[in-house]
C-alpha cells in the first residue's frame, strides 16, 4: 500500500450495520484501526441509526446512505472517495444493498465491497432446499454486482459459535452440556467462527482492500471433530461427558422444509456429517492470538 517511502496511502473504509451482531464485533477492530493511522473510518448509517456506541472524542466521520429507489445521489456522496465497504446488514437490509451496489458503480476509488455474506460454502444442490431460500437473496447480491462491474468480496465463516453451541435448537449446546450427532460428524470436522476473531479479521482485511478485491475469503479459528467437542466439553464440566443424542434422517428431510434457522441448522449438520465444507484457504490474519477450543468454550461459558 505504500506509494513511497515516505508517503503511506492508508485505506478509507466505510462501514454499514455496525449496530448489529456481527457488526458490533467489526466496530471496535475498525475504531482502534482508524486511531493508529491504519486506515481512515467513515460510518454509514441511515437517518435514526442508533449512534450513541460511538462517542464524539473519536472523531470519526459519518455519513448518511439510504438504501432504497430515491437514495442514489446521497449514497453516491456517502460512497465518495471510498477505497473499500464494508456490509454487515442483516436479513432485512440484504435486498436493499442493491442500492448501494448502485452508487458504487463506476467508483474510480473502490478496490472492493466486502457484502453481508459470512454464510458457509453452499453448493447449488444445497441451495435447492426450500427452505434455504433466503440464502438465495446473498447469491443474487453477488450476481447483482458482477452484472454491474463492482469488485466484490465474499466473506465465509463455519457457523458462528453464538449461532452454534449457545441455543439449545443447534442440538450441540455448551450450557447445557449436549452434543448432537448426524452421519459421520463424529469424526468429521466442523468449521466454527469465534465472533470476536471475526470483527478482528474483518477489520484486518480493510487495511489492504486490493488483496481481498474477487475473491471469497475463509475465515474461521476452529475446526473440530465431534469427538473434539465431547472431549472438551468433558474436561470443562469437570468429567461429566455430554449427553449424545442423534438427528435423524427423517427430522433433517422435514427441517430442510422450514425457511430460515431450521433449515440452516440441518444443512450445517449434513455438511458437518458428510465433511462437505468447500473451500479452505484461509487469509494470514496479523496479531491474532489463536486460543485451543477447550480455552474458547470456557471462557464462552464464564
Ligand atoms: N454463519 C452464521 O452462523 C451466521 C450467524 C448470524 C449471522 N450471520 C450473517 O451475518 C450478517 C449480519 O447478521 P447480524 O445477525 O449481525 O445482523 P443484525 O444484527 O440483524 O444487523 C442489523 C444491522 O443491519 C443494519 N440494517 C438493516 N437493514 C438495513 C437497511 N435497509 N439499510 C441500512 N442498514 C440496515 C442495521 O442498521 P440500523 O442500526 O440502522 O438498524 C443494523 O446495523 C448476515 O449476513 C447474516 O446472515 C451468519
Amino acid at each position: 500500500m505504500s506509494s513511497s517511502s515516505s508517503s503511506i496511502i492508508i485505506s478509507k473504509v466505510g462501514f454499514l450495520g455496525f449496530t448489529g451482531k456481527v457488526g458490533s464485533s467489526v466496530l471496535p477492530n475498525l475504531i482502534e484501526l482508524n486511531k493508529q493511522n491504519k486506515i481512515k473510518l467513515i460510518l454509514l448509517h441511515r437517518q435514526g441509526s442508533d449512534l450513541s456506541k460511538i462517542a464524539e472524542t473519536e472523531n470519526i466521520e459519518k455519513r448518511i446512505i439510504k438504501l432504497d429507489e430515491n437514495g442514489l445521489e446521497i449514497n453516491k456522496k456517502a460512497i465518495e472517495n471510498l477505497d473499500i465497504v464494508v456490509s454487515t446488514v442483516g436479513t432485512t437490509g440484504f435486498r436493499a444493498q442493491i442500492h448501494l451496489i448502485d452508487s458504487l458503480e463506476n467508483s474510480k476509488s473502490l478496490k472492493t465491497f466486502i457484502h453481508s455474506d459470512f454464510g458457509t460454502n453452499w453448493t447449488e444442490d444445497e441451495l435447492q432446499a426450500p427452505g434455504l431460500k433466503m440464502i438465495k437473496i446473498k447469491e443474487d447480491i453477488v450476481d447483482y454486482a458482477k452484472s454491474k462491474k463492482v469488485p466484490l468480496t465474499s466473506i465465509r465463516v463455519g457457523v458462528l459459535d453464538e449461532f452454534f453451541y449457545k441455543y439449545p435448537a443447534s442440538g450441540t449446546y455448551l450450557p447445557g452440556n449436549t452434543v448432537q450427532v448426524f452421519r459421520n460428524s463424529l469424526k468429521n470436522k466442523i468449521r466454527v467462527t469465534s465472533i470476536p476473531f471475526l470483527g478482528y479479521a474483518i477489520a484486518q482485511l480493510t487495511i489492504n482492500p486490493i488483496s481481498i478485491a474477487n475473491q471469497i475469503t475463509q475465515l474461521y479459528d476452529f475446526n473440530v471433530s465431534g469427538e473434539e467437542i465431547i472431549q472438551a466439553w468433558t474436561n470443562i464440566q469437570n468429567g461429566i461427558k455430554p449427553e449424545i443424542t442423534y438427528y435423524t434422517e427423517d427430522q433433517y428431510q422435514k427441517d430442510l422444509q422450514v425457511i430460515g434457522g431450521f433449515a440452516i441448522i440441518a444443512a450445517v449438520r449434513a455438511k458437518w456429517g458428510d465433511d462437505n465444507w468447500g473451500p479452505s484457504d484461509q487469509p494470514k490474519i496479523d496479531g491474532w492470538k489463536l486460543k485451543t477450543f477447550e480455552q474458547h468454550c470456557r471462557n464462552f461459558i464464564q
